[in-house]
Formats: C-alpha cells, sequence, structure tokens
C-alpha cells in the first residue's frame, strides 16, 4: 500500500541549525506514527514543515501521491492536512462549542458567507455537536473555555483539528500538562482516531507512545536515527544514547 504522506529528504535550515537534516518518512493510512525524540529533535519543525507553517530548505513532501511541497497551509488543510500546536491556541472567551464551530463553517467554506442556507447551518451545528460527543466534551461544550481543566482544552484542539475534516491528523504533544487520567482518556481517543485516519503523534509520554503507536520513528538533531514498532525502538541502543540524560526516557526504560 503506497503511504497517505509522505517527505523524501526534507530539510530545514535556521541559519547554521539544521533543525531537519535529510528527513524521509512515510506515513500509512489508518496508523498511529509516532515521532519521538529528545528536546530541540525537529519534532515540530517537521510538522511545521508537512502542514506548510515553514517554508523547507530543500526536499519534497508528497501527500495523496501530490508533491504538496510548495502548497500554501490553507490548500493543504483543505484538502485534509490537520494538525494541533505544542501551545494550546483555542480561543480562550469562546465556548468549546463555539469553538468547534467555526472551525467547522471553515472547512465547509461558509465562514465568509452571511446568507448560508439554514440546511448547511443546521448541518454545521450537528457535525460539531457530534464531534464534541467523539471526543468526550459534550457536558463542557456551553462553557467558556477559559474555565476547562487544562486537560480538556488540549482535547479541544484535537475536536477542532477534527472538524477540518482530517485525513492525517498530526498531533504535537496533546497530553502535555495532562493528569494520568487526562493522558489514559486522550490515548484511548488517539487510538481510535488512528483505526479511522492516518495520525502522526508527537509526544514526550513514553508510556503513551509505546502503547498506542503502529510504528515509531525518531529524530535527533534534526536526522531519523531509527524507525520500527514499539518493541524494536525500545530495545534500539541508538535510541537509548540519543535520550543519555534525559528524564524522558525513563519511563520507556521501565517498560523493559
Ligand atoms: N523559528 C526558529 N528559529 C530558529 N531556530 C528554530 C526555530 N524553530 C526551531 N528552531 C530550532 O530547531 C531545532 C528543532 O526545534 P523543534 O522545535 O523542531 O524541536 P522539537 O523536537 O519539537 O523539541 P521539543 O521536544 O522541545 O518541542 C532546535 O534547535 C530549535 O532551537
Ligand atoms: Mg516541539
Amino acid at each position: 500500500m503506497s503511504p497517505i504522506l509522505s517527505t523524501s529528504e526534507l530539510s530545514r535550515h535556521f541559519g547554521g541549525v539544521a533543525a531537519l537534516n535529510l528527513v524521509s518518512v512515510a506515513i500509512e493510512d489508518k496508523q498511529v506514527r509516532s515521532i519521538i525524540g529528545p528536546n530541540g529533535a525537529g519534532k515540530t519543525t517537521l510538522i511545521n514543515a508537512i502542514t506548510g507553517r515553514l517554508p523547507v530548505t530543500s526536499g519534497t513532501v508528497t501527500y495523496l501521491g501530490q508533491d504538496i511541497t510548495s502548497w500554501p497551509i490553507h490548500d493543504r488543510v483543505k484538502r485534509g492536512l490537520c494538525r494541533t500546536f505544542q501551545i494550546t491556541s483555542v480561543f480562550k472567551g469562546l465556548t468549546a462549542f463555539e469553538n468547534v464551530r467555526i472551525a467547522r463553517q471553515a472547512h465547509k467554506g461558509g465562514s465568509l458567507r452571511l446568507f448560508a442556507s439554514r440546511g448547511s447551518l443546521k448541518q454545521v451545528t450537528e457535525d460539531t455537536w457530534a464531534i464534541l460527543e467523539r471526543v468526550g466534551l459534550t457536558d463542557k461544550a456551553l462553557a467558556p473555555c477559559s474555565s476547562l481543566a487544562h486537560g480538556d482544552q488540549r482535547v479541544l484542539e484535537v475536536a477542532i483539528a477534527l472538524a477540518g475534516g482530517p485525513r492525517v491528523l498530526m498531533l504535537d504533544e496533546p497530553a502535555a500538562g495532562m493528569s494520568p487520567t487526562e493522558t489514559d482518556q486522550v490515548a484511548k481517543l488517539i487510538s481510535d482516531l488512528g483505526r479511522e485516519m492516518a495520525v502522526v503523534l508527537v509526544e514526550h509520554d513514553m508510556e503513551m507512545v509505546m502503547s498506542i503507536s503502529d510504528r515509531i520513528t525518531v529524530l535527533h538533531q534534526g536526522g531519523i536515527i531509527a524507525e520500527g514498532t514499539p518493541a524494536e525502538i525500545s530495545d534500539n541502543e541508538q535510541v537509548k544514547d540519543a535520550y543519555l540524560g534525559s528524564e524522558k526516557w525513563a519511563p520507556l526504560v521501565a517498560l523493559d
């Protein structure tokens, strides 16, 4: 099966720093692919390059068989390349419902249409409730986001990304700052989503990564140092070395 998304020798330099160095990855549909690596490894830069937030220095991004390397962000989003951010970025003054509805409306192309038909507005509202239900936020949908727990705000970001109708969902540290219970819940959600679409997961919680990933790609200093199943990666000496001195490897070692 050909991958839904791939990069070929993708590089991004910042001055003298190669944040990404000749990265080639192939992402399969309906799988969870985790991208791990120590701080500064290039994980967020890879998502930014794939989603078009950052122009690349060299290399290509191929999505659904097309070279999209120079496509603007909105064209990529429209075709289903959706992402969340490492830093929580919901509209805090709006409710969860409003945040998702705006994203859904934008996806349906109705954001600038003053006279959207009643039918299409009804559909957007129905879709919004379905997405909120899917992520488990129905009960909190009408409260202002500023009153939501941090974990719920992170989940809301996943909901906003889902409103974009993703074929590939890219999540940048969705479990950051979550309690163990919240992490378990979001892990279950991500694992389920990975049966329906391609999920690219950047995450430091190794227990979560090991339990829900189909495959793992390990970045270190901008380059790929390993790729494989969770079992293969947890046994990889080069990966352990890359994480040496980082407390983030500890949970993984504990799995051995
Ligand atoms: N806009 C930028 N300008 C200059 N350097 C940058 C920029 N963005 C990232 N970098 C550098 O590129 C490298 C990779 O950063 P990146 O944010 O992709 O790492 P990361 O793997 O996501 O790390 P973390 O786990 O801490 O989020 C780092 O050395 C970082 O300092
Ligand atoms: Mg990052």
